[in-house]
Parts: structure tokens; C-alpha cells; sequence
């Protein structure tokens, strides 16, 4: 008897959890205003999952700048080595990163973190994993003279420039007067990666009315999304990241690949192994995952989180302690891969970037026989 009570319980307990997928799917095909309400912490600021709004306009981003800005990101004569462009390592192909753990710069020695994707950095006010650049013009000129990324000396790299006259030219079509500084550069860069913004997904069009473009499935992991699986908390707001930097268990404190992230930057004992909540959108292209690079299996992500990110056992003394935001989820198989295909349906296939002609590359190569030299690193050569 007892034992009855206790499975009709069970069942009815079930029932209540998890809603049939298809009277979701109803509650959610409408306009977004109508949706459930989302889910978050007491005390966690947070903004619904949208389309991304416009960037504001700065006065320094005009299409001229941007397309200085292509020029330069990918030209290897901004390196030390004369191989590496930012291209080298925000790759369009690749998610705008690389595809490897850490990135490889000068010298090919192995970087300490995954190289970013690029898709959406302008929506942000610190830049980097533990966000040590305030925003573009900040950064632009960081990578270029990092020794472990381009190793340059920027006065190397505008020497080399200004003796390119096609260069000239593009500075002063770009700034309306003539003039190679490294502020320049830093501008046009800066313009070129602001355009660098995720395109529209079906999760987009979605909540813009277009209610086929998700299916039931995709709807039940959206909501899981919003609500008992408490993504929201971090990933919000139509970047899917509050900007914030937070500890999930993955500073690796006192072992191989400690990383304490944004500690590095403020000092701070309360930062240790905080980093910033990365952009969800394209996700599924931009892997391997993490500031370390290490996941590269998606599930096992989930998974992860699933279990409340569990470092217990492994944790030394004086560890940072984990955020107290992520907690154990109970999702079962079926809603765990909910979530896994809602998160491919907030991305799109990586689209191809037509490489632009260098200046004064085609001078040069008929010069010396080919251009060899000077292709980004990782570049493979069809025949
Ligand atoms: C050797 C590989 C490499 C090269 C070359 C490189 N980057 Fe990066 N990039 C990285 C890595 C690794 C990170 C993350 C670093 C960190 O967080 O400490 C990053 C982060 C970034 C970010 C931060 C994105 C965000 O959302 O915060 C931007 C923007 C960026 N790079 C732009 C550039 C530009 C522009 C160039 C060329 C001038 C460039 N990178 C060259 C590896 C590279
Ligand atoms: C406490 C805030 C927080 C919560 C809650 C949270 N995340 Fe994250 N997420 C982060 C931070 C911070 C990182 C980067 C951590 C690092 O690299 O050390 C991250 C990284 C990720 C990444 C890797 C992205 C990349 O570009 O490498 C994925 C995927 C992800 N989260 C998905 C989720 C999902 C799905 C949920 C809900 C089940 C979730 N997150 C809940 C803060 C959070």
C-alpha cells in the first residue's frame, strides 16, 4: 500500500516537473512579453534572452576605418615574426577563434588561455577572459605588441607600414589626413572588430514572431534555459552574458593550469579564479570551450553543470570557493539534450570572410617569388 502511495507520489511528482514539450511549446509561441516568467537568484540582476539590439554609433567606427581595420587584422607585418595576424588566431571559419585549447602565437610556444571568439566583443565593456582591457581601442594594440602573441615593437610595425604606399593611402581615406600612428591603427582595428557581431539565429527569429524556426524540443531547452536550469543567472540579456565575472570551479588552484583569473587584474582575494561569463551565442562553433580550452566535449559541459560543478574531492586548502550560484540542476538524459540542441539553435554555421588583397604584398611576391613568408600561421595552401 504504502509502497503504491509512494510511486502515484513519485509519478505525480514527475508529471508536475517536467511539462510535456508540446504544452510548452504553446505557452512560448507568442511574443516573448507573454513568455514564463524567467527564473534567477534573489539578489541577481538580469535581463531576458533577445535579439541583439543595434551597437551604439562612436564617432571614431566609419566604413572607412572598418576597412583599414580587415586590412591590418589580417596582415602579418603587425607581428614581430612577420607569420601571425589576428586572423591567425580569430579565425571567421573557426567560430572566430582558433580550434586549439590555447592559442599558439610567436614562436608557435602554447599560450596560457583559449583564444576568444571575437562575435560580439563591441557588446562589451572588459575585454579578455579575466577582462583586463576597458573595451576595443583599449585592447586593439595589446595583441600585437604581447609577447606571447604577435611579439612586435610598434614602431617597428608602423615603420613597415608607412612603407607601403597603398597603406597611405587607406590611413588617409580612413582619418582624412595623412599620418601611420599607432592610435590610428588601434581605431581602425577596433572599427573592423566591432563588426563582428553573431548574425541572426533561429532563436532570433523565434522571438521576433517567426514561431516554426524552433522546434518543441528546442522550445523545452529554452525554457530550461530561463528557469530550472538556472543559466540565467549568468548567460542573460540578449548577449546571453551579464559581463560579470563569476567562480565556476575552474581556477585549478594549486595544480597544473591554475588559473586565478580575474584575481590577476584587481588584487583582489574575493576574484580568485572569477572569469568573465563568456557570450552563449554561436557556442557550438567557437569550442574548445572554457579560458582553458580543456572541454571539448558539449555534453559533457551540461553534464557538468548538471552535477553542480563538482570539485570538491579535488579541491586543495585556500581553494576559491565556488559561486554560490551554481548548485546540482536534476535534469534527467531527455533534458539535458533539450538544452544542448536550444543552445545550436542560438548560433549559425560559421560563414566564410573573403581574405582582402595586402598592399604591397603583390609587389613583393613577384619580387621575391611568392609570398610564403608572410601568410598567417596555420594558413593551408590549396595547390
Ligand atoms: C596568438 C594568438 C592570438 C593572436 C595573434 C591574437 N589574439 Fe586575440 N586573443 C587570443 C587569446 C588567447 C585571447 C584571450 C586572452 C585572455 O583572455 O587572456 C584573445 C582575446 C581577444 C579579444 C577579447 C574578446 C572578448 O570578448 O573579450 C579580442 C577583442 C581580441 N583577442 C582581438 C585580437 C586582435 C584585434 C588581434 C590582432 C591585433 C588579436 N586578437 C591577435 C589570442 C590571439
Ligand atoms: C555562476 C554563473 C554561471 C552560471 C549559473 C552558468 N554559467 Fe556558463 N559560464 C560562466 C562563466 C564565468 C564561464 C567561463 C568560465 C571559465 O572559462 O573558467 C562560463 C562558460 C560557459 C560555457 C563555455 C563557453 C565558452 O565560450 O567557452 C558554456 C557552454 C556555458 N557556460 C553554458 C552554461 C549553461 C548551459 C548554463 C546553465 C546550465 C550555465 N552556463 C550556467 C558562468 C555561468
Amino acid at each position: 500500500m504504502a509502497l503504491i502511495l509512494l510511486l502515484v507520489c513519485a509519478l505525480m511528482l514527475n508529471g508536475a516537473r517536467a511539462e510535456e514539450p508540446a504544452d510548452l511549446a504553446e505557452k512560448y509561441r507568442r511574443p516573448p512579453s507573454e513568455w514564463p516568467a524567467f527564473v534567477v537568484d534573489d539578489g541577481v540582476q538580469a535581463e531576458d534572452i533577445a535579439p541583439l539590439p543595434a551597437l551604439p554609433p562612436v564617432a571614431w567606427h566609419t566604413p572607412e576605418s572598418e576597412e583599414l581595420g580587415k586590412l591590418l587584422f589580417f596582415d602579418p607585418r603587425l607581428s614581430g615574426s612577420g607569420q601571425l595576424a589576428c586572423i591567425s588566431c580569430h579565425d571567421p571559419q573557426l567560430g572566430w577563434g582558433d580550434g586549439r585549447r590555447v592559442a599558439a602565437g610567436h614562436d608557435r610556444r602554447a599560450g596560457r588561455r583559449n583564444a576568444m571568439t571575437l562575435l560580439n566583443a563591441a557588446y562589451f565593456d572588459r575585454l579578455f577572459w579575466d577582462g583586463r582591457a576597458d573595451g576595443l581601442l583599449d585592447l586593439a594594440l595589446q595583441p600585437i605588441q604581447s609577447p606571447a602573441e604577435m611579439n612586435a615593437d610598434l614602431e617597428q610595425v608602423i615603420a613597415r607600414i608607412r612603407g607601403t604606399q597603398r597603406y597611405l593611402q587607406a590611413f588617409e581615406e580612413a582619418f582624412g589626413s595623412p599620418g601611420v600612428t599607432g592610435e590610428r591603427i588601434a581605431r581602425a582595428i577596433a572599427s573592423f572588430v566591432r563588426s563582428i557581431v553573431s548574425s541572426t539565429s533561429r532563436f532570433d527569429r523565434f522571438a521576433q514572431g517567426d514561431y516554426r524556426r524552433l522546434t518543441n524540443q528546442e522550445i523545452q531547452g529554452l525554457h530550461l534555459f530561463r528557469t530550472r536550469a538556472r543559466c540565467m543567472n549568468c548567460h542573460n540579456g540578449p548577449r546571453f552574458s551579464d559581463g560579470q565575472f563569476h567562480h565556476t570551479g575552474l581556477s585549478y588552484y594549486g595544480r597544473r593550469f591554475e588559473d586565478l583569473g580575474r584575481y590577476d587584474v584587481t588584487g583582489n582575494p574575493e576574484d580568485r579564479g572569477k572569469f568573465r561569463t563568456p557570450t552563449l551565442r554561436d557556442v557550438r562553433h567557437t569550442g574548445p570551450w572554457m579560458h582553458n580550452g580543456l572541454f571539448d566535449d558539449f555534453t559533457g559541459i551540461l553534464r557538468m553543470y548538471n552535477r553542480g560543478i563538482p570539485v570538491g574531492a579535488r579541491a586543495r586548502p585556500g581553494a576559491p570557493k565556488l559561486s554560490l550560484l551554481i548548485r546540482p540542476l536534476d535534469l534527467d538524459d531527455h533534458e539535458i539534450e533539450a538544452l544542448e540542441a536550444f543552445l545550436g539553435a542560438i548560433g549559425r554555421r560559421p560563414a566564410f570572410v573573403e581574405p582582402p588583397a595586402l598592399p604591397g604584398l603583390a609587389e613583393s611576391a613577384s619580387d621575391s617569388g611568392g609570398t610564403t613568408e608572410l601568410l598567417p600561421a596555420g594558413t593551408i595552401r590549396t595547390p
